[in-house]
């Protein structure tokens, strides 16, 4: 018979069946620290019930393009986690996704030009892509994504053009790679769903992400690395709404050879 003392080894083992090894694993550990978390905190029916609603309240707020269960990890400070927990020795560090990728961004020419009619500031990002060895990585591919001049994502601004301030490219044959684009904005993480309202504007927690460019750098034998790059001047960068700033990501603008500021970031990937 199950009792408040054997319930959640009851729990854990009956995912004793499940035949891949790191699937059971998770299960079994998820139990255990939620069945923790409601041990500790005395959880009672209401609790329970109204943190059901609100997961409903973030499903129903979720979509292809917008993953409000994605928000609220990042405020949680788990996506934060999961980087660092999966960060390399040696690599660049891995920074919050966010919820604004998009996959299957266009692919443009190495030097990629994003500005077309955005207003904003013109700078340049460059640098190169190379091992832990700083050996460069000729077929490294990058995804790249920011906000526009008035700090939105082309996702919740109908006055962007689709695909906005985005692409894929190919860094040359030493790695290098270079994107003229626009200074990033601060921005706000959404403030019209259940993880503001619920979770971070209770706390009296700010909604405010500094300015960031968004990365996906990836090639071949290597770990793929899902990053950002913050800039120095931002008044932000320390209380980020979703503790993604990390010393290593934070670049600086000065004036590149025509001119544009311009932030030179080297990206290191382990080797797989
Ligand atoms: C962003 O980078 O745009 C972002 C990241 C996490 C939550 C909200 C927005
Ligand atoms: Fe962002």
């Amino acid at each position: 018979m199950i009792t408040l003392e054997n319930l959640t080894r009851a729990v854990i083992g009956s995912f004793e069946g499940v035949p891949e090894a790191r699937r059971r694993e998770l299960l079994q550990e998820l139990v255990r620290a939620l069945h923790g978390f409601a041990r500790q905190t005395g959880l009672t029916h209401a609790e329970w019930r109204a943190a059901i609603a609100f997961l409903h309240r973030v499903g129903a707020m979720s979509n292809d393009s917008r993953s409000e269960f994605t928000l609220l990890s990042d405020v949680l400070g788990l996506s934060s986690l999961v980087d660092l927990v999966g960060s390399q020795p040696g690599a660049t560090p891995g920074s919050v996704l966010g919820p604004f990728h998009t996959a299957g961004s266009t692919w443009f020419d190495n030097p990629a030009d994003l500005v077309r009619d955005n207003t904003g500031e013109r700078v340049c990002l460059e640098g190169q892509v190379l091992d832990t060895a700083g050996r460069p990585l000729p077929q490294a591919t990058l995804d790249f994504w920011q906000n526009a001049d008035n700090g939105l994502y082309w996702q919740v601004d109908p006055s962007q053009p689709q695909d906005n301030l985005r692409c894929r490219l190919r860094a040359d044959d030493q790695g290098r790679y270079r994107i003229i684009t626009i200074r990033p904005q601060p921005y706000c993480i959404p403030t019209d769903g259940p993880v503001w309202f619920d979770v971070v504007e209770p706390a009296g927690r700010t909604a405010w992400r500094p300015a960031h460019f968004h990365l996906i750098v990836e090639a071949p034998g290597h770990h793929s690395l899902i990053t950002e790059l913050f800039d120095e001047e931002d008044p932000h960068l320390a209380t980020d709404a979703v503790f993604g700033v990390r010393d290593a990501l934070v670049g600086r603008y000065v004036p590149g050879a025509d001119g544009l500021p311009t932030m030179h970031v080297d990206f290191k990937l382990a080797a797989a």
